[in-house]
């Protein structure tokens, strides 16, 4: 059995996720996250508010998933954010060509998505690929772009075009200069969000790694190129895994171990900025339980980069033998900013205030209307806006007798003595910048599908098979189990104040009184409950209980009132089972 099939049948059988609406036959790429998974998810959601808002100072917003056309075409999703698609003549399914191109055993290529089409289409031909459904062969099908938005329209009639948001990023961008005001227009600042992004997958696969609707956690850190440095002092020190352009072209599959200060100074790392991300990001993974074994940080080629970015690395987990993008770390540049500032007439621009004024020569212009009106006509309004970006970007043009501009396609000359040009000096008091964003884009479901295959293991005890979760207590579903040795003589009901105890101090608890005391240790095991306390006889006369840890199965005698602060600092990492 796969890794990916032996968790997809735990998750089911445990609730962690299930494919969604199964009594209906369910649709590929969307599943729901039962009890223990969306706990689980939610932990991962909250360690990283704590590592990427609260302890970076950042700002969360939430935005609606659905915006206007206009929003997408802007950022460019609505012409280029396709998939490419072939479609089987024989049986009708659809499947992502480059996939195909990828899974195919006689082929090398690993990145199909960087190619051309005609070249995918060839690669179909040479291989005789043929169709998995099937068994078709597909050589000489057109291979087309796929757009990968939800279209839908706002309101009723099909006037308003909207779609459900492809990444939670542009619901951020949007609201720059609200945002901006909100943090006193100082940079750099980060806006953060954790939700729901929606692609339509040509072919979802791999249970929550290629899903239909899934949630994103971004960051969109805003800054000033020029000036803002990150604190790289606070990780230069952290060694990361890094698969660089440069080794995947060498082809050996290694991974270069080097600290965030060498990166950055071999330039390996070309942005301080995602350096930095990369180095807090590798304590956020160990964090909620990603097996630094079976971790990489490897950095787009050339032909993979997005629209918008310019340097970029993924956070890759390896299952199954399969490398899966779990994060995306890019430099966007000004690349947003500047397109909803062109198609929204706002600005998108922040005033960065000089530490002391500075006069500048600024060129001017103050044309003689009374000669432009009667000379050009209704073509004089246009001349003018001409010469006032001739004057600030070419100055030089003014020094003849006459200036020439094109206006609506047509070139008009006109008197230097009559465009009022001049060089004026002027005090300014600042300038307005388009700030540049870095943003490190997290996964959660890939997350959350990497942290239960990483935490998989089996052993045995007294002499039986076990499988358990060994999540990190912080990210565990569920903290503590409490049981009572019978269900009599008291101890059910002295082990539900035990249980209620420990919920006030804000432990998330199972109580559980059903079958032999060993099922149950196995039921807690499978969903990763780092701790279970068993109330038994000694327990009524001494007030004390057993404690037990998962992963060793080790066991200790603890006061009863001394759980909840214990138990606690176990779960926050302040302290260790042994220490007890
Ligand atoms: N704002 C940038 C952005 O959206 P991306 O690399 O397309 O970048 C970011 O997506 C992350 O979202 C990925 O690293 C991956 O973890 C997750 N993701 C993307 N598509 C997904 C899908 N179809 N199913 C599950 N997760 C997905």
């Amino acid at each position: 059995m796969s890794e990916g099939d032996r968790l997809t049948e735990l998750a089911k059988r445990r609730g962690f996720f299930i494919q969604t609406a199964g009594s209906y036959g369910g649709v590929a790429g969307f599943y729901t996250y039962g009890p223990e998974g969306a706990a689980l998810k939610a932990n991962i959601e909250s360690a990283w508010r704590d590592r990427y808002v609260t302890r970076e100072g950042n700002m969360e917003i939430s935005a609606p998933t659905i915006m206007q056309e206009e929003v997408f075409e802007a950022s460019g999703h609505l012409d280029g954010f396709d998939d490419m698609i072939i479609e089987c003549p024989e049986c009708g399914e659809s499947h992502r060509a480059d996939h195909l191109v990828e899974d195919d055993p006689d082929s090398t290529v690993e990145d199909a998505e960087a190619l051309p089409i005609p070249d995918v289409e060839g690669l179909f031909e040479d291989h005789d690929i043929t169709c998995p459904t099937c068994g078709w062969e597909l050589a000489g099908e057109p291979v087309e772009e796929f757009n990968l938005m939800f279209e839908t329209n706002i309101g009723p009639g099909s006037s308003d075009p909207g779609y459900l948001r492809p990444e939670t990023a542009q619901g951020i961008f949007v609201e720059f200069p609200q945002l901006a005001e909100y943090a006193r227009n100082q940079l750099p600042f980060g806006v953060a969000q954790i939700g729901r992004a929606y692609r339509n997958e040509i072919s979802p696969r791999k249970a929550l790694v290629r899903v239909r609707e899934f949630t994103q956690a971004e960051l969109e850190h805003f800054i000033d190129p020029e000036t803002d440095e990150p604190p790289l002092w606070r990780v230069e020190d952290v060694v990361l895994p890094l698969y660089s352009a440069e080794q995947q072209d060498a082809d050996d599959g290694g991974v270069q171990e080097i600290t965030v200060a060498e990166a950055v100074e071999e330039g390996i790392i070309q942005s301080d900025w995602i350096a930095f991300y990369l180095g807090i990001s590798k304590a956020y993974y160990e964090r909620i339980g990603v097996d630094m074994d079976r971790f990489r940080y490897r950095q787009h080629l050339p032909g993979e980069l997005a629209h918008y970015a310019s340097d970029c690395w993924d956070a890759e987990s390896e299952i199954d033998g399969d490398w899966i993008e779990i994060t995306g770390f890019a430099y966007r540049g000004d690349y947003d900013l500047v397109k909803h500032e062109q198609y929204s007439g706002e600005e998108y621009s922040v005033f960065k205030q000089y530490d002391e004024p500075v006069t500048v020569e600024k060129p001017t212009v103050d044309p003689d209307m009374g000669y432009l009106g009667p000379e050009f006509g209704s073509a004089a309004g246009e001349i003018v806006t001409e010469l006032e970006r001739l004057a600030a970007s070419d100055p030089d043009a003014f020094e003849g007798d006459e200036v020439t501009v094109e206006a609506d396609g047509e070139a008009y000359t006109i008197p230097v003595e009559k465009t009022g040009f001049e060089i004026e000096e002027v005090t300014e008091s600042g300038e307005h910048i388009t700030p540049h964003v870095v943003e490190p884009s997290f996964g959660v479901g890939r997350m959350v599908y990497t942290v239960l295959a990483h935490a998989y293991e089996t052993d045995e005890v007294d002499g039986e098979e076990r499988t358990y979760l060994s999540l990190p207590p912080e990210a565990a579903p569920t903290t503590v189990g409490v049981f009572p040795l019978m269900d009599k003589d008291g101890l059910a009901e002295r082990a539900k104040e035990v249980a209620n105890q420990l919920r006030e101090a804000g432990l998330e608890v199972t109580y559980d009184d059903s079958g032999a005391i060993g099922r149950r240790y196995r039921r807690q095991d499978e969903v990763g409950t780092p701790f279970c306390v068993t109330i038994d006889y000694d327990s009524l006369e001494e007030e004390t209980v057993t404690v037990r840890e998962r992963d060793t199965t080790a066991q200790k005698r603890l006061p009863i009132d001394e759980l909840p602060g214990t138990l606690s600092a176990l779960r926050d990492g302040d302290a260790t089972f042994d220490e007890f």
